[in-house]
């Protein structure tokens, strides 16, 4: 009988975190930063660097298999998004990526072109951005967000697309406000327009797994740290974009797809310790929905249903044990139509004291700017050192942390 709800306690044994006195006190909700990594990603990093740490690939059996073990891991993360190897950069971070990618552009960009971003993006996906425009002399134009809910119109990007637009960047859903954005119909406007849409997923792939062959982005960006697993970038690029892109690579390893933008070669086991996600995401699709011939990518979508349909429960379980309090919930106040990504302002408080309150209680939330100064600034934010509280959520998290929350913000106000 398949599963209609996440079982959380299998979850969290599959994170060793867990066992952990530190992280077995701790209500984690700064996920958005970055989230625990699963069992199976730590049982590759260490496998790799115990077994054979070795400069990989070659004719001794020692280099053979490393360069096995970082195959598996490519494989593995482009199988789970359902797409070809040769689409998906591996890099240090989104914002290495998405700079690799602006830089890679420029041909792209004359000054008549415009350039489209948006107020609500995190700072990797404007700044690269902003810097290909200045060097080109194309025309930067930003889609602002609206001034009462800080969500993104679709009315004014039409009003904003013309024929001399030639890429927007966006956030699928940003890390401080939480809505998902609509970046389909975004895509399907831009398309009609010949415009390239390159996408932030990096605050949305936590909470959602990315559909990438239903979305059909020119782009696709967003960091395994935030997704159970080693700290890199993990970057899909469509076929027709890649081959109009400006090689970033050594030029002897023009020709090879994956390596067009490549411009760190990334910690070997780190790639390694990808197969680990697919390894997680199968123990959990066969736990849920049993024996199963599904694809990985299938497998992806199906637990990913499960994971974000409890995060939603706990998403209304803060929500509307805060919503009476004096405070600024950032974005909506229910969770339709938005990820458990929750910031917020107090009127009685400072950030940093609702965060210290929190802590105080072994929850772990975070406050500040989150690297997304210019929405803080356009959302009226005035202290934006200080900034939103941040209350990042995952699907390992339960009913009992998000009530510790609850009490302690209702406890201060
Ligand atoms: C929405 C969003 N985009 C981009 C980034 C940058 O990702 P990375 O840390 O991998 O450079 C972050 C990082 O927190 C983020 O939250």
């Amino acid at each position: 009988m398949p599963a209609n709800h996440l079982d959380v306690d299998f979850v969290r044994q599959c994170f060793p975190t867990f066992a952990e006195p530190l992280a077995a006190k701790t209500a984690f909700f700064e996920n958005a930063g970055g989230s625990y990594v699963a069992g199976d990603v730590i049982d590759r990093l260490m496998h790799f660097y115990r077994v054979n740490k070795v400069q990989p690939y070659g004719e001794s059996e020692i280099l053979r298999v490393a360069g096995e073990q970082m195959d598996a891991g490519r494989q593995s993360m482009a199988d789970l998004l359902g797409v070809p190897v040769g689409n998906v950069t591996l890099g240090a971070s989104t914002t290495q990526n998405f700079n690799t990618l602006a830089h890679a552009c420029a041909p792209l960009l004359n000054s008549d072109s415009e350039v489209i971003v948006t107020g609500q993006d995190h700072e990797a996906n404007i700044g690269a951005w902003e810097r290909l425009c200045q060097r080109t002399g194309a025309t930067l134009v930003t889609w602002p967000i609206e001034p009462d809910t800080c969500e993104l119109a679709l009315s004014t990007f039409k009003a904003l697309l013309n024929r001399n637009t030639a890429l927007v960047a966006m956030t699928h859903s940003s890390n401080i406000i939480g809505s998902v954005n609509p970046v389909s119909e975004v895509i399907e406007l831009a398309r009609a327009n010949n415009t390239r849409v390159v996408v932030d997923g990096v605050s949305f792939a936590p909470h959602q797994w990315p559909d990438i062959p239903a979305l059909k982005p020119d782009a696709y960006g967003f960091s395994s740290y935030k997704t159970y697993a080693t700290h890199m970038g993990v970057m899909y690029v469509a076929d027709d974009f890649l081959s109009e892109l400006e090689p970033q690579c050594h030029y002897f390893n023009i020709g090879y797809p994956q390596k067009t933008l490549d411009t760190t070669g990334p910690d070997h086991a780190a790639i390694a310790a990808l197969a680990g996600v697919g390894d997680y995401f199968s123990r959990s699709h066969q736990h849920h929905f049993g024996d199963s011939k599904a694809s990985l990518y299938e497998k992806a979508q199906h637990v990913s249903s499960l994971m974000h349909a409890h995060e939603t429960i706990l998403c209304d379980q803060l929500l509307d044990g805060i919503r009476d309090l004096p405070i600024r919930i950032l974005g909506r106040t229910q969770s339709e139509g938005r990820e458990a990504n929750v910031a917020l302002t107090s009127q009685k408080h400072s950030s940093a004291k609702l965060s210290k309150a929190l802590a105080e209680k072994d929850i772990a939330a975070g406050h500040g700017d989150f690297y997304a100064l210019r929405l803080l600034e356009s959302a009226g934010i005035k202290n934006t050192e200080d900034g939103v509280l941040r209350i990042s959520m995952s699907h390992y998290n339960t009913s009992d942390d998000v009530q510790r929350v609850v009490d302690v913000l209702r406890a201060i106000h």
